[in-house]
């Protein structure tokens, strides 16, 4: 596929796993004089064509931020329409993802979730843990550094009974919601921001990042491509020397 600026994406160096941070729902609104709950809906919209975009290309997991701890802090009527709608698009997720091999996780602090919204992430959750193909998982309330202080706490209470008496870097990612997940290849954040928002912060200490200007409502295919064509021209080192 050629895409504008004439390079061809390498199906043979598509990144195992994609992290998305979808930003610039409420600018892409505001532009058009309309409220910020229009432009997450527009933003629900955009995510379903990805999540079928990186299914297409053979990623192998998708991880996008929904919401997180720190957006509780938003009014309270955006954060009930953003509840409402990311509850809607759970209930839909599976009709409209049927026929793909597409299993379903949600990662983040179940606490302060509704109860309606906790019951359809464990069903669609139980309903798609047996399918391989693209995993996509959702980070719904999710803080990295909340993901870190849970992690901890668990480690103390398994080193003071005596199940664990060292501690190293597989004891930590294994007490993370991301346990048996490999670490993100390519982390995505659009509308121009360049920064990590408390997002996956253990899991990204190697991960290439890729910020586009482009609002997430606006996000689409060729985007995609051209990130992931971006990430194809890096040099990974991992500290080492190539
Ligand atoms: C991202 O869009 C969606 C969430 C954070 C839930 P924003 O709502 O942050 O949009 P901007 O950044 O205000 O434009
Ligand atoms: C990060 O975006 C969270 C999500 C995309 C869900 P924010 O819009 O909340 O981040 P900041 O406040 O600009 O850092
Ligand atoms: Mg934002």
């Amino acid at each position: 596929m050629l895409l504008k600026n004439n390079n061809k994406i390498d199906e043979s160096n598509i990144p195992g796993h994609i992290a998305i941070i979808m930003d610039g729902n409420g600018r892409w609104a505001k532009k058009r004089g309309l409220s910020r709950s229009i432009g997450h809906k527009e933003g629900s919209r955009t995510l379903k064509k990805i999540v079928e975009a990186c299914y297409k290309l053979g990623v192998k997991y998708l991880t996008v931020y929904a919401f997180s701890t720190e957006n509780w802090s938003r009014p309270r009527e955006e954060v009930d329409d953003l509840m409402k709608l990311l509850l809607e698009y759970l209930k839909n997720a599976e009709r409209e993802l049927k026929g793909k091999n597409i299993r379903i996780r949600v990662i983040g602090e179940k606490k302060n979730l509704s109860e309606e919204i906790i019951k359809e992430i464990e069903r669609v959750q139980k309903n798609t843990e047996h399918i391989k193909g693209l995993d996509f998982i959702i980070a719904l309330n999710y803080g990295g550094r909340q993901e870190l202080v849970e992690a901890v706490s668990n480690i103390v209470k398994d080193v003071k009974s005596g199940l664990i008496s060292e501690i190293d870097e597989d004891i930590i990612s294994q007490r993370l919601y991301t346990s048996g997940i490999p670490d993100p290849d390519l982390l995505i954040r659009t509308s121009g921001e360049m920064r990590i928002s408390n997002f996956l912060i253990w899991q990204c200490c190697y991960t290439e990042f890729y910020f586009c200007d482009v609002l997430w409502p606006d996000f689409n295919e060729d985007n995609l491509k051209e990130a992931i064509i971006s990430y194809q021209g890096r040099q990974r080192r991992f500290g080492g020397v190539k």
